[in-house]
């Protein structure tokens, strides 16, 4: 019974809970990824990090955010999960080479100039053990987003914009542009849609771009 049906309030920690849960995109696909070491760029409070250390993976998770790799870390020890948690810029980040049966950088690439996303992308790949997959999710120019940048904001580069407000760059996707970030990868899904957001703040939606890719094996 719901917390509503049975007349009690509603669950404070609720939207924690609603936080909490992983892409489903990559929970789909986790059967056939190999178990070892994941990497999670730009892993905020570590929903996805957290579920693949419940799930049999030892977690790299990095973030420039110190809450957010506070709270990540503190989680970890609290729930004894083999995550470590570090705070670092992903532009300015040096991976070990061939450590990773996974990689993840879910929704992040927006916020980097070209030149750092494909950059971040190819470290990511160059960490990855031969047979590895890679998890990305990104805002698509479906996104309500992409129309509003388009008609208020400055674009620097092509379907990037400067959002004075928040000093930040915003870029918006579409499908090739992913496609060719993983070129020489095996495609395994891809996935674009419009979907909306019930996970942090009021209920919106974004434009996505999800794909899920494997280093070919040597
Ligand atoms: C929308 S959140 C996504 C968090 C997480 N990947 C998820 O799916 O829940 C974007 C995260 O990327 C981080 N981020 C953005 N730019 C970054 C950068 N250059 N280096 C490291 N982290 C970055 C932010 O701090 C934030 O935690």
């Amino acid at each position: 019974m719901s917390d509503t049906a049975s007349g009690t309030d509603p669950d404070p920690q609720a939207g924690r809970q609603k936080r909490a849960i992983p892409d489903l995109f990559l929970l789909q696909y986790l059967p056939i990824i190999p178990r070892g070491v994941a990497l999670d760029l730009g892993a905020g409070n570590g929903r996805n990090s957290i579920f693949l250390a419940e799930h049999g993976f030892e977690v790299d998770a990095f973030d420039r955010g110190t809450e957010s790799v506070a709270e990540l870390m503190t989680a970890a020890r609290e729930r004894n999960l083999p995550i470590r948690a570090i705070r670092n810029e992903v532009t300015t980040l040096t991976i070990l080479p061939k450590r990773y049966s996974l990689a993840v950088i879910a929704w992040v690439l927006m916020f980097l100039r070209r030149g750092e996303r494909d950059g971040v992308v190819k470290m990511a790949i160059r960490g990855l053990l031969p047979g590895g997959f890679i998890y990305l999710g990104v805002f698509s120019t479906h996104d309500p987003g992409y129309a509003l940048c388009k008609e208020k904001f400055e674009e620097i580069e092509e379907r990037t914009f400067f959002v004075p407000k928040r000093k930040m760059t915003m870029h918006y996707f579409i499908p090739e542009e992913v496609k060719a970030l993983l070129g020489g990868l095996e495609e395994i899904a891809f996935k674009e849609g419009y979907e909306m957001d019930i996970g942090h703040g009021e209920p919106h939606h974004h434009g996505r771009i999800e794909v899920i890719a494997r280093l070919p094996k040597e």
